[in-house]
């Protein structure tokens, strides 16, 4: 990062902590700040670390990667607690550590080790009851978690139900439900991995402000789509209800129908969704939701089509409901990208003929952190057994390379609206590399450019496609 920038957000961040620490400031200062927060080298200063702490419990601030930055600047500073009283009293006494421990799960393998120690320590000690903020933080990391964090056997023998720490090792859960009937093995199969573990994992996101929905698709470029003033939403395969969140609030005028297979992911999509006042969350199987007798203006179908049977027939099932005009956001696995988790895999294989529950994931989580810790262990879906579960644990996966997304596009007869790459300062590198393609359409171009990049799509193509009129 520039001096120049560093500077800028430092003198932001210092202007607005007076307001943040009286609760005047305004939701689009805070999300702009915790954005910038995150774009800072590490170790931040004091005052940064102040402001870091009131933007990770701010309902209008997605406290994951201000979290993210916190745990960074922990490290960083060199005040990751030692596994011993020391240690525990340091942690008891840190309002930030015990902070980002609370609000979301946390995705820092060195700061993971540490407070694993911290943890055993206070169990083998039976010193939990000395340290209760500690604690109370620990459980709550593992109710977000799902019990992520490995443990070894003495700790094992210590958990009885009595204890304290027990729900900071293994969290209550509920018991899942039987996955609905859906006439397919590889959808009930899905069905069942998604009763068993929502994904995503999420508390909140960042405010979009005036970042609405019109102005999101005319960023699209020559021939944006426009939208009626109340469009008709599908969401299809809302999982968590993540997706839909972020529709909704860029969207407030719509009226949102999300479906899922699962019905657990549907209950927790609606407990995080409650304050929205235009969504109807159902249980459908997408390839059933001409039975709606509906059509959409838009439909966003994210990290769902690689997981069907026949990927393109379910694709062409949305493209039936959708009006003519109307537009597609679609999000694929890309094959190559997917690689990583193909090696990741590897380093599991023996493990992954027993049947999937949260000993089995800690102990993949044991195995992909040890040393050399692979480089999926820094994904934000590995600090969770909801995400790990989905990132690497799936049942049934197809994914995409771009000539692929070409022939489905070109077979549903699909105006290709583009690619969206995640990051500003990538996309302005493709478009200073590739000036005849500003809006990111040349599929060619973005083939070359992937196998010279695996990462550039982090891991999904997502790309924008219109039905014509
Ligand atoms: C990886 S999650 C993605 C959730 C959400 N779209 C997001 O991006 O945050 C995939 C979701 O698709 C759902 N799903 C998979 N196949 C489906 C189908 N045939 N019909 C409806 N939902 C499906 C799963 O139940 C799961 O909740």
């Amino acid at each position: 990062m520039r001096l120049a920038d560093t500077a800028m957000i430092t003198a932001v961040l210092d202007g607005l902590r007076p307001e943040l620490a009286a609760g005047t400031a305004d939701r689009v200062s805070r999300v702009r700040a915790a954005r910038l927060l995150t774009k800072l080298e590490h170790p931040l200063s004091p005052a940064q670390a102040d402001v870091l702490r009131m933007l990770v419990v701010d309902p209008a601030v997605d406290p994951i990667p201000v979290a993210r930055a916190g745990w960074d600047m922990i490290a960083a500073a060199g005040r990751l607690p030692a596994a011993d009283e020391a240690g525990a009293a340091a942690l008891e006494a840190d309002d930030l550590a015990l902070a980002l421990l609370t609000e979301t799960s946390l995705a820092n393998p060195p700061a993971e080790k540490a407070l694993r120690g911290v943890r055993r320590w206070l169990l083998l000690s039976g010193r939990a009851g000395d340290f209760p903020r500690t604690t109370a933080a620990f459980i709550a990391q593992a109710r977000r978690n799902g019990g992520a964090w490995p443990f070894d056997h003495e700790e094992s023998a210590r958990l009885s139900p009595a204890e304290p720490l027990a729900d900071a090792y293994r969290p209550p859960r509920p018991i899942p439900k039987a996955a609905g009937a859906f006439g397919s093995p590889v959808v009930e199969a899905i069905a069942e991995h998604y009763e068993e573990w929502p994904y995503p994992v999420w508390e909140r996101v960042m405010d979009p402000g005036d970042e609405d929905l019109a102005s999101l698709l005319a960023s699209l470029g020559p021939g944006a789509p426009t939208l009626p003033e109340s469009p008709e939403i599908l969401v299809a395969g809302c999982g968590g209800g993540r997706e839909t969140m972020l529709i909704a609030l860029r969207a407030p005028e719509a009226r949102i129908t999300a479906i899922d297979l699962s019905s657990a992911s549907l209950a927790y999509a609606a407990e995080r969704c409650s304050r929205l006042n235009n969504v109807t969350f159902e249980q459908r199987d997408l390839h059933k939701v001409g039975e709606l007798g509906r059509t959409f203006d838009l439909i966003s179908c994210s990290g769902v089509i690689h997981h069907l049977p026949d990927p393109e027939a379910g694709w062409r099932t949305l493209v039936e409901v959708l009006k003519p005009g109307g537009v597609i956001s679609v999000m694929v696995y890309s094959k190559l990208a997917r690689m990583r988790v193909k090696a990741a895999r590897k380093r599991i294989a023996d493990l992954l003929d027993r049947p999937i529950d949260g000993d089995l994931m800690r102990e993949a989580r044991a195995r992909l952190l040890a040393d050399p810790p692979h480089p999926l262990v820094y994904a934000d879906d590995f600090a969770s057994l909801g995400g790990l579960r989905d990132l690497l644990l799936h049942h049934h996966e197809d994914n995409f390379d771009v000539p692929r997304v070409r022939r489905g596009v070109e077979a549903l007869g699909l105006e290709f609206l583009g690619f969206n790459m995640p990051g500003s300062e990538r996309r302005a590198r493709y478009r200073a590399e590739h000036p005849h393609d500003p809006w990111f359409r040349d599929y060619d171009a973005w083939a070359a450019a992937e196998w010279r990049e695996p990462d550039l799509f982090a891991g999904m193509y997502h790309f924008w496609c219109r039905k014509p009129v």
